[in-house]
């Protein structure tokens, strides 16, 4: 379209002046009052790293079942010679149907690329730490998710693994079913006497054994490799919904990592913070505590197998109350997109104040000898 009125030529001329004020960070459009197609949210990725090469890089950290790019972004000034920054992770979850959780994804690299020489919080994470943002880990499924209304598909949640001809329903032997829970998909507690994970028809089928699926493949080898393995010191994986903010661990009841306290007191700080914006109130404790175990689950596993020490996963509003709302409406996407990352702030600030004298541990593993013995955050 030509620019035809004086008034609207002074705006653009305004709009350009003011992106360079914000020394230059722009963000592609990326509509967040409706759900998005998985083509827009490729777009979207690719586009931010692209146009915001000073502090954004694009992370493709493997491929799915289908071939669909594992894309992320990195977002961080670089380290001065010779330094390893501290890392953080947030990312929307490998659950199809909750589409939600992607979309605040998007909201949060939206907050701190625009962000970035414009607010100073904001500007202090970018320069103190490499963001990492995962907006989708299961495209595949998230894709298959928005062809259809039926509830069957809508309501998908695993990714598009073939199908297996094992599965068992009412009455029913050796029935066939496709796709694989990718959060149960992790080895910890991975067992093939878990019912119903142990079932190709359950919605939460583990898969046939740990680590079956590229997708958890290629996030487990991205957690162990030397890009980020001993510098990634918190992680928050939000899924939807019911308004919990999970600690550690989830394959059995009353299981805690030693620094549970920790974790649990920022937690509650977080999500106080949250509360604060518009009274949404979460519910903090383990899932296998508060709802039951589930044995497979990523940040489990990231838990367990990497010093990182605050890892949660959210679940997003709406509360446990609400049936089947995984699709909140629309217009609810950026009022979630703003309270979550009041409580995400407080855990950035906990991080930047707790690693102020900490020099990250030199990547020592190419993926497989890391466990809870590995050296943790070494204090200088
Ligand atoms: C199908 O699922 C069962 C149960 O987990 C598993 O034992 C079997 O190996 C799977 N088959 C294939 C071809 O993956
Ligand atoms: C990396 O893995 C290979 C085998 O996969 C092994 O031979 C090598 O020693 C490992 N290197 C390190 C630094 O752990
Ligand atoms: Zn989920």
């Amino acid at each position: 379209m030509f620019v035809r009125s004086p008034c609207l030529y002074l705006l653009v001329l305004l709009v350009i002046w003011t992106r360079d004020v914000n020394g230059g960070a722009r963000t592609p459009f990326f509509d967040l009052t409706v759900y998005n197609d998985w083509p827009q949210f490729e777009d979207y990725i690719k586009g931010v790293a692209h146009d915001n090469p000073s502090f954004v890089q694009l992370k493709t950290i493997g491929r799915t079942r289908e071939g669909r790019p594992l894309l992320g972004v990195r977002i961080g000034k670089p380290a001065l010679p010779g330094k390893r920054k501290i890392a953080v992770w947030l990312d929307g979850g490998n659950h199809a149907r909750e589409w939600p959780a992607f979309h605040v994804a998007v909201y949060f690299i939206e907050k701190l690329v625009n962000g970035y020489l414009s607010d100073d919080k904001i500007t202090k994470y970018v320069e103190t730490l490499d963001i990492y943002v995962f907006p989708v880990l299961n495209p595949d499924g998230f894709v298959y998710s928005r062809t259809s209304t039926r509830a069957m598909i809508r309501q998908w949640r695993k990714n598009r693994a073939p199908e297996n001809c094992t599965g068992t329903g009412p009455f029913q032997t050796d029935i066939c079913c496709e796709g694989v829970d990718l959060n149960r998909n992790y080895d910890i507690g991975f067992s093939h006497k878990n019912y119903p994970f142990n079932n190709p028809c359950s919605d939460e089928f583990q898969g046939p054994r740990p680590f079956s699926e590229p997708e958890t493949r290629a996030v487990r080898d991205f957690i162990m490799s030397s890009e980020i393995y001993g510098r990634l010191y918190a992680l928050v994986s939000m899924h939807t919904h019911g308004q919990l903010w999970i600690l550690p661990y989830n394959y059995q009841k009353r299981t805690y990592p030693q620094d549970i306290k920790d974790l649990e007191i920022l937690a509650n700080r977080a999500a106080d913070r949250v509360f604060a914006y518009r009274e949404t109130k979460y519910r903090v404790g383990t899932a296998a505590d508060m709802l039951g175990t589930a044995t497979g689950g990523a940040t489990d596993w990231i838990k367990k197998n990497t010093p990182t020490k605050y890892v949660y996963v959210l679940e997003l509003p709406p509360d446990m109350k609400t049936w089947f709302a995984f699709q909140v409406k629309p217009h609810w996407l950026i009022p979630i997109g703003k309270e979550t990352w009041l409580g995400i702030e407080v855990i950035f600030d906990q991080v930047v104040e707790e690693t102020k004298n900490f020099q990250p541990t030199e990547p020592t593993t190419n993926g497989t000898s890391a466990d809870s013995r590995s050296p943790r955050f070494r204090q200088l």
